[in-house]
């Protein structure tokens, strides 16, 4: 018995060192299900492994053995691999692009070393089950067997070991081909005029475009779940918005505030979330006009706001405190036409997520119903529109997660998120993820990609939510 434990261990540790990673399984309700959530302080991130159904049920008190005996090592290696999804969220976010080749690369390869060292390990375990049993019919060849049996529970990672291998292959492809405009960005520089610029332009385009898709697929995933909050700070009105920069650079951690839904125009910056809990030290920013509802959203140096008794989104940068870009949002209602189910001015609502900025409100046309937009962080214009058939004016609040739109069902009481509408599939399902309401009147909610948390203000308490994303590769 405690020999069987150790050799599953070992087992189990080889096969399952590498995979939580990138992955889940492409069957999820008969294969393995892996989910992580946000990082804590040292950048790491925590990771739940659900075992499939038949081992779940299985009462046999073996099975039961084998299962903890798996959440034990899981979750240890777990905890330590997804620093790797992490790092790879972060890069495209904040560092430029051979910096971002150049840790993925380092990080796929030790990881495929090990998922290649793994692979052998497990033949010559079989073989050796194999020899095992073909030699005797004792009592050991019979404990043999039931761990093979085991061993065949495991068979659904496989495909995502193989998913893996294929990650490894784009990385490689991709440092071949930065390598390749490297050089030919070197040769352009002695021989001016002797290479086709569009040409070269077009490939590294092309190079980042594939870049950005790889990260995402590895990193991205369908929310699963939201944490118990926790609550930052205590401050404000009833009504406001709290938030960081997703694309801020390292180091700079400040925490921007915003209290009330109208009639002000101040943002306060704090230096970092520590000085936000800890103190009441800020500077004041003046903006030219005052906001309107909740939806502010800070990305890339400029806050985005929707001016007062308008549908005009304002682009305003802290650094020059001017503003850079106005546009109008045509078609949106404003002025507590299409606000949230709370009210205050709700109408339009800005946020960032993976893939840029959105807005989100509803129009006339689509009687009211919920429209996406993507919009241009510079020029403000719309890159693409999805019209959604939920009610703004149901809707408590709304986020977005990985080109998905999620609405939660109400401000105040129970509340949760139950309606999801993917942009990549333009299609919508109903969801059920409990969302705990603490302070009873929810009217801001936004995710940060960076943090990977969700950031409300509940009545007057600046609060936050871990999410759990489901990573699926196909
Ligand atoms: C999120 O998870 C991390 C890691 O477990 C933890 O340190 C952090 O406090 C959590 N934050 C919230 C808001 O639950
Ligand atoms: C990108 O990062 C690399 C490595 O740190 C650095 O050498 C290079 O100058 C950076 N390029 C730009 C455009 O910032
Ligand atoms: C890089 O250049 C080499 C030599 O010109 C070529 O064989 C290879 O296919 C190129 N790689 C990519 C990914 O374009
Ligand atoms: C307040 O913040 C400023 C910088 O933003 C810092 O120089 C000053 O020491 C802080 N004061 C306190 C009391 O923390
Ligand atoms: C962020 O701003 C910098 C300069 O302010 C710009 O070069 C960069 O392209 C911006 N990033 C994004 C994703 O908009
Ligand atoms: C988009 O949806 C298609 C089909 O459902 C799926 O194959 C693909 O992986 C999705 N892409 C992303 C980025 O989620």
């Amino acid at each position: 018995m405690e020999s069987e434990d150790n050799l599953l261990n070992v087992f189990l540790l080889l096969l399952f060192g590498s995979l939580f990673t990138t992955v889940g399984p492409s069957a999820p309700e008969e294969g393995w299900q892996v989910y992580s959530s946000a990082q804590d302080s040292e950048g790491r991130c925590v990771c739940t492994v659900v075992a499939p159904q038949q081992t779940v049920c299985s009462r046999d008190a073996r099975t039961k053995q084998l299962r903890q005996l798996l959440e034990k090592v899981l979750y240890s290696n777990c905890y330590y691999n997804n620093m790797l999804l992490m790092d790879i969220l972060l890069i495209p976010l904040s560092r430029n692009m051979s910096q971002s080749i150049e840790v993925l690369d380092q990080r796929t390869q030790r990881d495929l070393q090990f998922v290649e060292k793994m692979e052998e390990q497990v033949k010559g375990l079989e073989n050796k089950f194999k020899q095992v049993e073909d030699g005797h019919e004792s009592n050991i060849a019979r404990q043999y067997k039931s761990i093979k049996v085991k061993m065949e529970e495991l068979r659904p990672l496989i495909p995502v070991l193989e998913a893996y291998k294929a990650d490894a292959l784009l990385v490689r492809q991709f440092k071949e081909e930065v390598a390749n405009v490297t050089e030919l960005l070197g040769s352009l520089q002695e021989q001016m005029g002797g290479l086709d610029y569009q040409e070269l332009h077009g490939r590294v385009m092309n190079l980042e475009d594939r870049l950005r898709a790889c990260m995402q697929r590895l990193a991205c995933g369908k929310l699963t779940g939201i944490s118990e909050p926790v609550t930052i700070k205590s401050s404000g009105s009833r009504f406001g918005s709290w938030m960081t920069d997703p694309l801020a650079p390292t180091g700079d951690n400040r925490v921007w505030y915003m209290d009330g839904y109208h009639n002000n125009r101040f943002v306060r910056e704090y230096q970092s979330m520590y000085d936000f809990m800890t103190t009441d030290n800020f500077t004041s920013h003046r903006l030219p006009h005052p906001w309107s509802g909740t939806g502010q959203v800070v990305y890339n140096g400029s806050i985005y706001f929707n001016k007062f008794q308008s549908h005009t989104i304002i682009k305003f940068d802290f650094s020059t405190s001017l503003i850079s870009r106005s546009r109008q949002l045509d078609f949106a209602g404003y002025n507590n036409m299409y606000h949230y189910s709370w009210g205050g001015h709700s109408d339009i609502d800005l946020m960032v997520d993976e893939g840029g900025l959105w807005a989100v409100y509803a129009t006339n046309q689509n009687a009211g119903n919920i429209v996406l937009s993507q919009l241009n962080p510079n020029s403000l214009q719309i890159i693409r529109s999805w019209t959604t058939n939920h009610p703004k004016r149901s809707a408590g609040e709304a986020f977005m997660i990985c080109g998905t739109l999620y609405v939660t069902n109400g401000y105040s009481g129970g509340t949760k998120v139950y309606y999801a509408y993917s942009t990549n599939s333009s299609t919508y399902e109903y969801i059920d993820i409990p969302l705990t309401n603490k302070y009873s009147h929810l009217s801001m909610l936004d995710y940060n990609p960076r943090d990977r948390a969700l950031y409300a203000w509940n009545n007057g308490h600046q609060v936050l939510y871990n999410v759990t994303l489901y990573h699926i590769i196909q």
